[in-house]
Formats: C-alpha cells, sequence, structure tokens
C-alpha cells in the first residue's frame, strides 16, 4: 500500500516512514521543513533540519516539500495513498504562546485541511493530538512524594474531562484538531483516529528545552551540558518509544475502530524527570548538572494514560521500557554528536 505521512521528516513522522518502509510500502513524507523549534535549540540547524531527510531519501521514502495550510497541494501529492498519518503540527506550548497564528493555523487548518483531503479521497486517517488536551487541572489533584508527584486516582482515560485549568493556544489548537477529528468520524462516518499522545521519545528526536524533553535530557547528559529543570522535576509522564507509536497508527489502520485513544507508556513506563535523569546518568555515566528554574505556563504536573481503550479495540499496548528506550536514543546521540556542536 501508499503511506501519505504528513510532518514525516519530523522526529514521529521519521519513524512512521520508516516503520511503513521496512513492511515493504511505498511512503511518501509531506513536510514544510519549518525550522522554528530548532532555531532555538542551538543545534546545528540546517544539518539537523537534513537528518531525517538524508535518511528517509536513503530507504526509498519520497519527500514533498509542501505545507499542510495549502489544501489543494495536499490533495493533490496524498492522491493515490492508502492511509494519511498526519505528524505535522506546531507541538511546542512556549512557541505557541509566541506566535499563536502560527499555531492555530499549522494545528487546526492543517488538521482540518488533512481531514478534508481523507473525506475526499476516502482513505483512512490518523491524527496526533496530545494528552495536553486535558489541560492542567490535574495539577490540583497531586500529593507530592520525594522524587515525584502521586495521584491517588486511577489513571487517566479518555472519559476525563477535557481543558481543565490554565489554557494557552496550544491547549485551544490541539484540543481543536482533537474535536474536528471526532466531528469528522461522527458527521462524515470518516474512518479516522485522533491519538493523545504523551511524552513520545527516540533516535532522530532533536529535543531541546521547547519540545521532547526526553531527547533534551539525553543530549545534554551525553554533551555534559547542564539542564534547566522548570518546576520542581516532579513531574510525571508516562513516555512512550517512537516504534510502539508506530504499531499504533498500523493497529488503526488493521481495525478501522474509529475513535479518540491515549496512546502512551501507561503506568509500567511512568517516571518523572528526576528518575529519568536517574537512569541517565546510569547510562552514560556522567554527572548531569542542574539548574532551577519556576514552573512555566501550562505545564502538567502528572499524566499517566490508561490505555485500556487502545488495548481493547486495536489489540495495541507499549513494548519499550523507559530503560531499553533510552539506552537506544543515547546510542543515538553518541553516533551523531557533531549535530550538536555549537549548542548552547
Ligand atoms: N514528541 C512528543 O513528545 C509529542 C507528545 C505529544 C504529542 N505529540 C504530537 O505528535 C506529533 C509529532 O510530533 P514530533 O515530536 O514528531 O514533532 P516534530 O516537530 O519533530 O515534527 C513535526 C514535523 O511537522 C513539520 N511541519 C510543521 N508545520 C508544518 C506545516 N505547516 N506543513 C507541513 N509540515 C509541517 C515540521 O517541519 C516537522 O518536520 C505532533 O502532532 C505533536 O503535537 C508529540
Amino acid at each position: 500500500m501508499k503511506v501519505f505521512v504528513t510532518g514525516g521528516c519530523g522526529f514521529l513522522g521519521s519513524h512512521v516512514c520508516e516503520y511503513y518502509v521496512q513492511r515493504g510500502d511505498a511512503v511518501v513524507s509531506y513536510d514544510n521543513m519549518t525550522k522554528h523549534e530548532l532555531n532555538r535549540t542551538g543545534y546545528r540547524t540546517d544539518d539537523v533540519r537534513r537528518h531525517n531527510a538524508d535518511h528517509l531519501r536513503g530507504i526509498g521514502v519520497e519527500l514533498v516539500t509542501a505545507d499542510v495550510r495549502n489544501y489543494e497541494e495536499l490533495v493533490d501529492h496524498a492522491h493515490g495513498c492508502d492511509y494519511i498519518i498526519h505528524t505535522a503540527a506546531q507541538p511546542a506550548m512556549t512557541i505557541s504562546c509566541e506566535d499563536p497564528r502560527l499555531d492555530m493555523t499549522t494545528n487546526v487548518m492543517g488538521t482540518f485541511n488533512v481531514l478534508e483531503a481523507a473525506r475526499r479521497l476516502t482513505v483512512p486517517v490518523a491524527s496526533c493530538a496530545t494528552v495536553h488536551v486535558y489541560g492542567n487541572a490535574i495539577n490540583d489533584t497531586l500529593k507530592e512524594g520525594d522524587k515525584r508527584y502521586l495521584r491517588g486516582s486511577p489513571d487517566i482515560d479518555e472519559n476525563h474531562p477535557t481543558l481543565g485549568g490554565v489554557l494557552t493556544p496550544l491547549h485551544a489548537s490541539k484540543a481543536s484538531a482533537d474535536v474536528y477529528v471526532k466531528t469528522y468520524i461522527d458527521t462524515y462516518g470518516l474512518e479516522a483516529a485522533s491519538f493523545r499522545l504523551t511524552g513520545i521519545y527516540g533516535p532522530r528526536q532533536f529535543g531541546g528545552e521547547d519540545h521532547g524533553w526526553v531527547a533534551h535530557f539525553a543530549i545534554s547528559g551525553v554533551l555534559g551540558r547542564p539542564i534547566t529543570l522548570f518546576g520542581s522535576g516532579k513531574q510525571v509522564r508516562d513516555i512512550v518509544y517512537a516504534t510502539d507509536v508506530c504499531e499504533a497508527f498500523h493497529a488503526f489502520y488493521v481495525s478501522r475502530k474509529a475513535g479518540v485513544y491515549n496512546i502512551g507508556g501507561g503506568a509500567p513506563n511512568a517516571l518523572s524527570l528526576l528518575e529519568c535523569l536517574d537512569i541517565l546518568r546510569d547510562i552514560v555515566g556522567n554527572q548531569i548538572r542542574v539548574d532551577h528554574a519556576p514552573d512555566r505556563l501550562g505545564d502538567l504536573r502528572y499524566f499517566v494514560c490508561d490505555v485500556a481503550k487502545a488495548r481493547a479495540a486495536l489489540g495495541w499496548s507499549p513494548r519499550i521500557t523507559p530503560r531499553q528506550g533510552i539506552v537506544r536514543l543515547v546510542e543515538w546521540i553518541q553516533e551523531n554528536k557533531k549535530l550538536f556542536v555549537g549548542a548552547k
């Protein structure tokens, strides 16, 4: 089959492309090669921007440089595909606050265009939402342990109220896109899924302070750079490895059970920032210097998914543990150290 991946040259998108190439499918990456976040990392921006694209070209992915905000171009290039996986986004909360128009047009109009394309071409589509759609009122329900925030209630499922607490433009745009996916399922019977993703990590993730914290910590750890922890460092996420998410996309393609799904590592793969640093110190053998700064606007202190719905409907469960995944991430960073030279 032919798989059309928006944002294919990004972190998650590159894994999705690779996953389908390995299955023997034809893959098209549709990406505008934006540098918004990369410009802020201090990494070697042009080399970093080319890195995933070069990898994909090398394994036979067709690369299209174009924008999801351009509907006609999107439909044109998606024509003839069997499945659309929409990973293109403005994913950073900080950037959403600085440039809400970029955030809204990319995440809302971009997703709307993708859904319209899928409707016009009559193909299934999976879209990336985020657990930030639940908002951060969860922060008010936590206790503070030595190394992590604790929450007495069960893990968070898809029936949990959305958009609680203090909202940023990213909350608005990602939640709108999530609602649009459900709307297209209900109104047009589109075979669509919205994946509410927790922290994803893995190789080819150019994480920085704004997005991709596991990779940001790992890059800093390998290179011996200090890390600024915003807040106490006790924030908890059930992180999920990139290839596990690829398997979830494929499980949806096979099952076609349309809906909204939490996709995360679940309770066994939950860890706090401080606990992640402990694992990293162990793996890289470096002392990692940590500076502290106040919480950032909109920060969510705790999120652990209940993935029972995805398990039951899609037959999907996460497989890679944080330690296994972080070892692979660190190996990739060590092989590509030169990309990060010149970083802050
Ligand atoms: N990485 C995470 O921890 C995480 C967590 C939750 C949700 N998500 C969601 O998963 C998806 C993928 O995230 P990622 O970490 O791979 O992000 P990423 O920034 O690495 O990749 C996004 C890609 O989209 C492209 N893009 C941006 N605007 C575009 C546009 N207008 N047209 C075409 N392409 C455009 C970028 O050039 C980039 O290559 C996003 O929807 C994000 O919100 C990610």
